[in-house]
């Protein structure tokens, strides 16, 4: 079959843009990054506060809400509020340093000493009364 000198060029032009498309894909070949789009964060970005519960007001309320009684909109947010899976402390030690599903690792921002004091003050505070304190070693010990 012989190409006129147009539908050659035209064949390059869609070749060399596939392979633009191709050489852009994630390099992920397991779909990792495909399934969990909004885990990434930029890094370099550290939250300076200390407390509990400035922590939570800088870094969790604006999904959960500042009740934490969560909402739904664009997303899903869960309430935290009288929340039963926070009994065992090192559920949302995981949740906040490693991420889960629409929830960002954003414990990756924090120091072990930030993300054990806003997991303290969320299990003590919005109708939470779980007293059992976790530590920077017990957050230490979940980093992925
Ligand atoms: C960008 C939005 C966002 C931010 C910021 C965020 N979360 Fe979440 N969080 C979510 C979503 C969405 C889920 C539900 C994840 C799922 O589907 O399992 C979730 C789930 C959780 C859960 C599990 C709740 C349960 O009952 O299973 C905990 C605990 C939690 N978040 C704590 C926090 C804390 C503490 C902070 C701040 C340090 C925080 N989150 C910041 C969006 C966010």
């Amino acid at each position: 079959m012989r190409l006129t000198l147009s539908a050659r060029a035209t064949l390059m032009i869609s070749s060399a843009a596939m392979a633009i498309v191709l050489t852009s894909r994630p390099l992920r070949a397991d779909g990792e990054s495909l399934s969990r789009p909004q885990t990434s964060l930029s890094t370099g970005f550290r939250f300076t506060e200390q407390s509990g519960e400035q922590l939570f007001a800088s870094s969790c309320q604006g999904c959960h809400m500042p009740d934490a009684n969560g909402a739904t909109g664009a997303g899903a947010y869960p309430s935290l509020a009288k929340d039963r899976n926070l009994e065992a402390a090192g559920y949302p030690v995981t949740v906040i340093v490693r991420g889960q599903k629409a929830m960002p690792p954003i414990g990756m921002m924090m120091s072990d000493d930030q993300v054990a004091a806003v997991v303290n003050y969320l299990r003590t505070h919005f109708g939470n009364e779980y007293s059992d304190a976790v530590t920077a070693d017990d957050v230490k010990r979940v980093r992925p």
